[in-house]
């Protein structure tokens, strides 16, 4: 009796002295493995006559359970430990402040979008995308671009070869076919704005064969022409930061809508610097209407019932009159200087509650 509580103290002791979870399993092997110390009494229970295994057999076996029980407990406690270490250990802080030294700068390109986003969603204009690679449907058919009609013409497609069927896809050259995408699949009422890349062939000191643009919709029940003036006049203000605008809509052609206008702002030069919204000069900032009634036609709207307007700005040539930006062709010349000068700093998000530019 007595060897058997020093046997337990000894073993339990065992227990709390094993630091890690490999020490705890060799004294579990050592006390109940099959040649274990605890495992050799048990079995000596066979050979005891019935009085004694009466005796011994709860004993012996109280024991094996009280070891049993202190084993599992101090393993729960070593797997506690380590996990604990292991957090410790391999901790990262997050709270880092960002490193002073990065020097990325966002391109005014980049930049620009993200102001004409900012102040047509605080109008409540939702974010639209579609493809760069567009079918004719889409990019002319649809707007009312009749077959062999010279305003197709005026838009220097880049073809790609056409398919076994004889299908020709193309580079968009506007990103009006995000009109058609968009009226196709919600129902109206509709305010989206779209920003994209759009290509024609086409290069010199104003223009890229690639460049950017964004489109603008509004389709409505009760859509009119003074809705667009203000929209557009609000957007140039926004946009330039000036408390008062001139603006002037000029009649011109745009197949997808009737009637169609130019906007013009008022500008004046002082010394090498621009001033606008004010003086007697006017500069063209983009192209709008309201939406053709053949266009609404085409995706399945009833022009009786629904009108609207919409808009087309080139985004490269407001980047270059906001930021003064001489040549065009910098913007894609990947030099890191222009860039560090040109550029914008990463993390302050154009917005209308505190800045546009910074
Ligand atoms: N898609 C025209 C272009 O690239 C721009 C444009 C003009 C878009 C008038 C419009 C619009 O939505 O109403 O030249």
């Amino acid at each position: 009796m007595e060897d058997i509580l020093e046997l337990e103290k000894d073993i339990l002791d065992q227990i709390d002295a094993a630091s890690e979870e490999k020490a705890l399993e060799d004294v579990r092997i050592a006390a109940l493995g099959k040649k274990g110390a605890v495992s050799a009494l048990l079995k000596g229970l066979g050979s005891m006559d019935p009085a004694e295994r009466k005796e011994w057999g709860p004993k012996l076996n109280g024991l094996k359970t009280r070891l049993t029980d202190a084993i599992e407990v101090r393993k729960g406690d070593l797997h506690r430990a380590s996990i604990n270490k292991r957090l410790e250990t391999e901790k990262i802080d997050i709270t880092l402040p960002v490193r002073a030294e990065a020097e990325g700068r966002i391109h005014p390109i980049t930049q620009v979008f993200e102001e004409i986003l900012a102040i047509f969603n605080d109008m409540g204009f939702v974010v639209e995308e579609g493809p760069d690679i567009e079918d004719d449907f889409h990019n002319f058919a649809a707007l009312n671009f009749p077959e062999g009609h010279p305003a197709r013409e005026l838009h220097d497609t880049f073809f790609f070869e056409a398919d076994e069927v004889g299908d020709q896809k193309l580079l968009r050259t506007h990103t009006s076919p995000v009109q058609i995408r968009t009226m196709m699949s919600q129902k109206p009422p509709l305010r989206i704005i779209v920003p994209g890349r759009t290509f024609r062939c086409d290069s010199d000191q104003t223009h890229t064969p690639m460049f950017h643009q964004v489109e603008g919709l509004v389709i409505d029940q009760e859509t009119h022409m003074g809705h667009l003036k203000w929209c557009l006049e609000e957007f140039a203000k926004a946009f330039f930061e000036v408390e008062t605008i001139k603006s002037r809509f000029r009649p011109h052609f745009f197949p997808f809508t009737e009637p169609s206008a130019e906007m013009d702002i008022g500008y004046k030069r002082v010394g090498d610097e621009i001033h606008i919204g004010e003086g007697d000069d006017w500069m063209e900032i983009l192209g709008c209407g309201m939406v053709h009634p053949n266009v609404l036609r085409n995706v399945g709207l009833d022009p009786d019932v629904y009108q609207g307007f919409a808009f087309g700005l080139g985004v490269d040539r407001l980047a270059m009159l906001k930021y003064g930006i001489p040549d065009l062709r910098d913007f894609f010349a990947s030099d890191v200087r222009w860039l560090q000068h040109y550029g914008f700093a990463p993390l302050d998000m154009p917005n209308l509650a505190t800045a546009l530019s910074w």
